[in-house]
């Protein structure tokens, strides 16, 4: 068995404006060029047989930085969704109530999760956590880190990798994180919720 290709949820220019097709094609296809690593490198191994969030809990090393960055990344596309398709807006229900009580408000969430990707030096995600006591957190994780390897339910992934906007936005990471709360798809975000 190896580790399926993870086909985009929508079609390659469905985010427009907010991500060109041409940045979400290259996206797309760097991580399946992930997959296919993942899978040269388990082949014949005790690690063969599990599912890619295994991989990303038990592997080190190259194995760790493919497995985790495609996980990282097929997250966040399934977070994704065309605004014209429902993506965008803002959360309902007990998700916009856990992040009032979390945050504040939307604008003040949205705030430190723009503050927490300026203070990211480098490459890395941007994520909705929930803690095991069921309150959110705003982190970063670097490079290649995902929550996977620890405590916390990832609700929503930020990929801040230069592939993610540069083609768009250049050096402008705030633009793009700007543009990224046009296709978030809060009801999947809230499915993620415990
Ligand atoms: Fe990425």
């Amino acid at each position: 068995m190896s580790i399926e290709p993870s086909p985009l949820p929508y079609d390659r220019s469905a985010l427009e404006p907010h991500l060109s097709a041409d940045t979400v094609e290259a996206h797309h296809g760097r991580q399946q060029a992930l997959i296919e690593q993942v899978n040269a490198a388990v082949a014949g191994t005790e690690l063969a047989e599990l599912p890619l969030q295994e991989i990303v809990r038990r592997a080190q090393g190259a194995l760790f930085n493919h497995a985790s960055q495609a996980w990282n990344d097929a997250f966040y596309w399934e977070g994704l969704r065309p605004s014209a398709g429902g993506g965008g807006g803002e959360p309902e229900g007990r998700l916009a109530e856990a992040i009032n009580r979390t945050f504040g408000d939307f604008a003040r969430f949205k705030a430190q999760f723009a503050g927490v990707a300026e203070r990211l030096f480098g490459s890395g995600w941007l994520w909705l956590l929930q803690r095991g006591d069921g309150a959110l957190a705003v982190a970063a994780t670097a490079n290649a880190a995902s929550p996977l390897t620890g405590e916390d339910t990832p609700l929503l992934a930020c990929c801040l990798w230069e592939h993610a906007y540069y083609l768009d936005y250049r050096h402008a990471r705030g633009k793009y994180l700007e543009a990224f709360w046009n296709i978030v798809d809060w009801r999947a975000v809230d499915a993620r919720m415990k």
